[in-house]
């Protein structure tokens, strides 16, 4: 008997302590404990109910998984319709939003309104039902007026208490606000689908939409959804508070999460500004929104202005240009890049999305193309979010026409009819022209005369393509000997913009060792490798004569990008436009070596192997910071071998030459001592 009775008091605490923590997590976003330790508790309370299957209630936190899967969704009517909201899409348009306003309250000049201000998050509407502080049913928006009952899977939903904290809530409360998936979850989902080779979701919304709309709520249980209140529905007594504002934070004592990027703003210029704050934070949050909204603060006033059709008066969304447009493809090309990286293009009918005209979006590669089926004449999904480039997000099945034709991967380039070779298990398939492509050549020439590489000021795109049309220049030397004559001659080039790019190119002469390596443009070799290079080896010569071995000494260069650097510089037609470009005057300042101090590895060559605790460029990042020199063999050189587990030939070996071995107990000894 008192077992029963202790085991009801432990159940009762533990149901607090974990809607609690839920509580911290998703409505105060200040997670008090590890996933682990929250386990442990929901794995505890799971026991005990089940040995004391009586004291198991509705709102336990282990009740949020029903075992069985629906026949169907029951029709919900909506006790007050779910409305949706007016857009704007520009200033012009917030500005005639609040003249209404002001016109039909009869407010005087200088009455300022005020707005609850909240992003307008791109998930579902959902209607929850609280009767007695208890979550009584879910239902989707519908069509305003009708909805479908969702309760087994928004029960699922750990953002939505089952029941509400405290006791101050009126008896009938109903919570209105949006579904979503946070960009994290989205990714995962998509990544296990394709795993299993499932198609995945188009964007966050859809995967959120179908994911309440799963028949078996133990499949929305895995879905990582999230939830923020953003409005009332029927409230019995009412009314809970006399501001939009105040009423969404009594939502928010009572356990339901809102948005933490809610303000109270005044006047149009204050919802501009916000506005304008939210677009320099959306890149940055966890999950979509497509514009803001807002809604006059006073609930007051949101009564005399009433609404029209189905949208309030007093509530506006601000609107983001949409990121995702559908058009149609008028063919499908193939793009040639510097290094001869073949890319499928998808030429569009023109289309505004991304507040931007977008007619081509790139495709990736093949293996895209053949996933996402894209084939000309299909209409498409274009997508355009931020400054990134324009893609194809998906095909409109149904608006295929019939004998809409695959494209395949040419064998030959569109540019210079070299061999196309697509490595077995490589997604990229290139043009096998190297530097004979004049596809190839044009980027070389962009890429050398780019602002982080050789910075020649005014050496564009289009006159890169003139200059290699011509025949004017083939390689990065050739643009040392244009002549003021030459260049004149060429379209839209003034004689004065002509000795401006002769001045530029003369500037360039005097450069830097790692933007001349850079500017070379060897595979893989980016600026931040082009400076551990010149840092590391001080001359073009070194890095030109080294082996691969010791090119691998070099912070972050790994095998692969060493025998890229190793098979540029064997090449002789390399090796003589390195020699043109040097007699044409092009120079740098001797590298100074950062000094090595005295470290305590400083000198000494170390060899690694075997499984260690860390990923094996951080160990290699921490050594060298210790001064040492890593190497990938072992050999009388060596100085020392850090082992870690299932170590192999490397450790026979250094025990046959007597080399000293560490392991990492040693290493993290060595840290530890010079901290
Ligand atoms: S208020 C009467 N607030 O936008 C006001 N809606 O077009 C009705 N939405 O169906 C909605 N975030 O799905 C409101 N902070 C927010 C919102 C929001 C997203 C969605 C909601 C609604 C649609 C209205």
């Amino acid at each position: 008997m008192n077992r029963a009775r202790d085991a009801a008091q432990r159940i009762e605490s533990l149901r607090e302590e974990i809607n609690y923590h839920n509580r911290q997590y998703y409505v105060f976003d200040d997670p008090k404990i590890s996933d682990a330790a929250y386990d442990r508790l929901l794995r505890e309370l799971t026991q005990l109910e089940s040995a004391y299957p009586q004291l198991v209630t509705p709102d336990s936190p282990t009740q949020r998984v029903g075992d069985k899967p629906l026949e169907g969704f029951d029709e919900v009517v909506h006790r007050l319709p779910m409305l949706s909201l007016d857009n704007a899409f520009d200033e012009a348009e917030m500005g005639e939003f609040e003249r209404r306003i002001r016109d039909r309250l009869k407010l005087d000049g200088d009455e300022a309104i005020r707005y609850l201000a909240e992003p307008k998050l791109d998930g579902l509407a959902v209607n929850l039902r609280y009767e007695q502080g208890k979550l009584v049913q879910a239902a989707t928006r519908g069509d305003g007026s009708r909805g479908e009952d969702v309760t087994s899977n928004v029960r699922t939903i750990k953002a939505i208490p089952l029941s509400l904290q405290g006791d101050d809530w009126p008896g009938i409360l109903e919570v209105r606000g949006e579904v979503f998936m946070p960009h994290a979850g989205f990714e995962a989902l998509n990544r296990r689908a394709r795993k299993t080779g499932e198609k995945g979701f188009v964007n966050p919304r859809n995967a959120a939409a179908g994911s309440l709309r799963q028949l078996d709520p133990r499949l929305t249980a895995k879905r990582p959804l999230s939830f923020y209140a953003y409005g009332l529905g029927e409230v019995v007594p009412a009314p809970i508070a006399e501001q939009q504002s105040a009423s969404i934070r009594r939502l928010q004592q009572w356990g339901l999460p809102i948005s933490p990027l809610h303000d109270v703003v005044t006047g149009v210029d204050g919802c501009i500004d916000y506005f304008q704050r939210i677009v320099q934070q959306r890149d940055e949050l966890a999950y979509d929104i497509d514009g803001v909204v807002f809604k006059v603060d006073e609930l007051e006033l949101q009564q005399q202005l009433g609404f029209v059709s189905r949208a309030p008066r007093w509530a506006i969304a601000y609107k983001f240009p949409a990121q995702e447009e559908t058009t149609q493809v008028e063919a499908i090309e193939f793009q040639v890049g510097r290094t001869g990286a073949i890319t499928p293009v998808a030429r569009l009918a023109p289309v505004f999305v991304g507040g931007v005209t977008v007619s081509n979006a790139t495709l990736h590669n093949m293996d895209e193309v053949m996933r996402k089926d894209v084939r000309p004449g299909d209409r498409v999904i274009v997508r355009r979010a931020g400054d990134v480039i324009p893609e194809v997000v998906s095909v409109v099945a149904e608006k295929r026409q019939a004998g809409a034709r695959r494209v395949s991967l040419p064998t030959a380039c569109p540019v210079c009819g070299s061999d196309i070779i697509k490595p077995e298990g490589e997604a990229v398939a290139r043009c096998s022209g190297g530097l004979y492509c004049p596809a190839q050549r044009k980027q070389a020439l962009k890429h050398f005369a780019s602002r982080k590489a050789m910075d020649i000021e005014g050496l564009g795109d289009k006159l890169v393509d003139q200059l290699v049309e011509q025949e004017l220049v083939d390689t990065p030397a050739d643009l040392f000997d244009l002549t003021l004559a030459q260049l004149s001659a060429l379209e839209r080039m003034a004689e004065k913009s002509a000795q401006n790019l002769l001045q530029a190119l003369e500037k360039s002469r005097s450069t830097t060792l790692e933007r001349f390596l850079f500017a070379l443009g060897i595979r893989e070799v980016g600026e931040a490798t082009a400076q551990s290079l010149a840092n590391q080896f001080t001359s073009l010569d070194a890095i030109e004569e080294a082996d691969e071995e010791s090119l691998q000494e070099t912070p972050d260069v790994g095998p692969i990008v060493a025998a890229h650097i190793h098979t540029f510089f064997r090449q002789p037609h390399n090796r003589e436009v390195i020699g043109q470009l040097l007699a044409a005057g092009i120079h740098w300042p001797a590298v100074e070596r950062e000094p090595v101090e005295d470290r305590p590895l400083s000198g000494k060559t170390v060899v690694i192997t075997g499984t260690l605790s860390m990923p094996r460029d951080e160990i290699k990042q921490i050594l060298q910071g210790l001064g040492a020199k890593v190497t990938g063999s072992v050999s009388k050189k060596t100085d020392y071998l850090l082992a870690g587990d299932a170590a192999g030939s490397k450790l026979a070996k250094a025990e046959k030459l007597d080399i000293a071995i560490l392991d990492e107990a040693a290493l993290q000894d060595l840290l530890r001592q010079n901290q």
